[in-house]
């Protein structure tokens, strides 16, 4: 886990405020280094959009995901191109229906989309025939560190039915769209076992398909630790297993197959860190509460996925030694919502967790909120975006203020 120094942490709280993230270029970069083996790294910007972490992708040489038209624009101002420039697209967007301004831009930008639905494949294949298209499968099985982030199987929404892979391929030849890949992210948070049943099943589907393919996509999904002495994913590994599957995808169709990867969390989890004071120490019966200055509006995985981010302390200006003794807490929110608690279960159980004594003025640092952290904020209790700031080769940039009151209302026309 990357961690910033606690001089720089306080050094930035007493420039910027709290809540306040702080992301870590060099440990982006360490990650992108470590699946470089792919052909393509194709970065699921979900995870951690800000226009300036886009631009440290595009100087890597990663290309992107979209998943919206404000993801097309994001990537497109963080310098990425749209349209057929060359046969890899640097912009691929992943849906699995398409809102009206979204399928009018994806016809005007010519952007290669990566299809969840047949009736995506008949709305583009009527309005742009020719346009290059994925095959996104769903294969009747998924995984996820929560079910929320499974998107396999019948439960799940994501994909085309594999046994609908024929029909699919028809209004592909119907349109004249032009496949480029078959592409299959079953869930976030890889798990070996089904790994090779995600493999197999890709290399089936592909021989199975009648139509030609330049590529086929792994999807994304590599989880990394977020909890002390979990295990680290073999990113090594991870890639022979794929290439395995597209040797066997190349002897198929006699031809090389692009194989490209989605990541999302793996690229930018444990760059970032959320910053946050301690306001209030209280006791509630049994439970011992620290309340600090961000909620699940700012980081809301916990409230949402009983996401576990490991929590330090950094003490303020109450004398004490810290680390003597820990005590049983319970770390929550500013929010009127009794769910605002950064320490429970999936099914809202408040958990304890052993921290040092906390006082009023100390920071907490949550780590491992790189990716599906400021992305997932809201502005829900009317609280401001939390600022955030990228540390690079020992300086420091504002890479997003703090929203302003003014901002938040200004949609209202007051
Ligand atoms: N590709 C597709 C089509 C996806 O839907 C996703 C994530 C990814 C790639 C990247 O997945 P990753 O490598 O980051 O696991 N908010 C949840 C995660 C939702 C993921 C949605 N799709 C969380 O905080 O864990």
């Amino acid at each position: 886990m990357t961690i910033p120094s606690n001089d720089t942490l306080t050094t930035l709280a007493a420039e910027y405020g709290t809540p306040l993230w702080v992301y870590d270029a060099e440990a982006i970069r360490r990650r992108i280094k470590q699946l470089s083996a792919f052909d393509v790294i194709r970065f699921a910007q979900k995870a951690c959009s800000n226009i300036h972490i886009l631009r440290e992708m595009h100087k890597a040489g990663v290309f992107v995901d979209a998943v919206s038209l404000g993801e097309i624009e994001r990537a497109v101002r963080a310098g990425y191109a749209v349209g057929s420039t060359s046969d890899t697209a640097e912009i691929v967007f992943t849906a699995d229906v398409f809102d009206r301004a979204m399928l009018d831009r994806v016809v005007a930008d010519k952007i290669e989309v990566n299809i969840g639905s047949i009736d995506m494949l008949h709305q583009l294949g009527e309005r742009s025939p020719g346009h290059r298209v994925w095959l996104r499968v769903n294969p009747g099985f998924g995984h996820g560190h929560s079910n929320k982030t499974n998107t396999g199987g019948e439960n799940s929404k994501h994909g085309i039915w594999f046994e609908q892979l024929h029909e699919a391929v028809s209004a592909v030849r119907a349109h004249s769209l032009t496949l480029v890949g078959l592409h299959m992210h079953i869930g976030s948070g890889v798990d070996y076992g089904h790994l090779q049943r995600v493999c197999g099943a890709m290399v089936d589907f592909c021989r199975d398909l009648g139509i030609d393919i330049e590529a086929i996509s792994a999807g994304g999904g590599l989880s990394v630790p977020y909890k002390e002495g979990e295990e680290e994913i073999d990113p090594t590994h991870y890639f022979s297993l794929w290439d395995e599957a597209r040797r066997q995808v190349e002897a198929h169709f006699k031809h090389p197959i692009r194989l490209e990867i989605e990541p999302g969390r793996f690229l930018t989890a444990d760059s970032g860190v959320l910053l946050a004071e301690v306001r209030a120490v209280k006791t509630m019966g049994q439970n011992l509460f620290t309340l600090v200055d961000a909620g699940f509006s700012d980081l809301a995985r916990p409230a949402m996925y009983g996401s576990y981010h490991h929590i330090s302390v950094i003490p303020g200006p109450t004398p004490g030694d810290r680390s003597a003794v820990t005590l049983p807490t319970v770390v929550a929110g500013p929010l009127c919502e009794s769910g605002d608690v950064f320490t429970q279960t999936e099914f809202g159980t408040v958990e304890k967790r052993d921290l040092p004594e906390t006082h009023v003025g100390d920071f907490l640092v949550f780590h491992g909120a790189g990716a599906y952290g400021a992305t997932m904020s809201s502005n829900y209790n009317s609280r401001l975006y939390a600022p955030e700031v990228l540390l690079d080769e020992g300086k420091h940039r504002l890479i997003r203020r703090r929203q302003t009151l003014d901002e938040l209302l200004e949609l209202e026309n007051v």
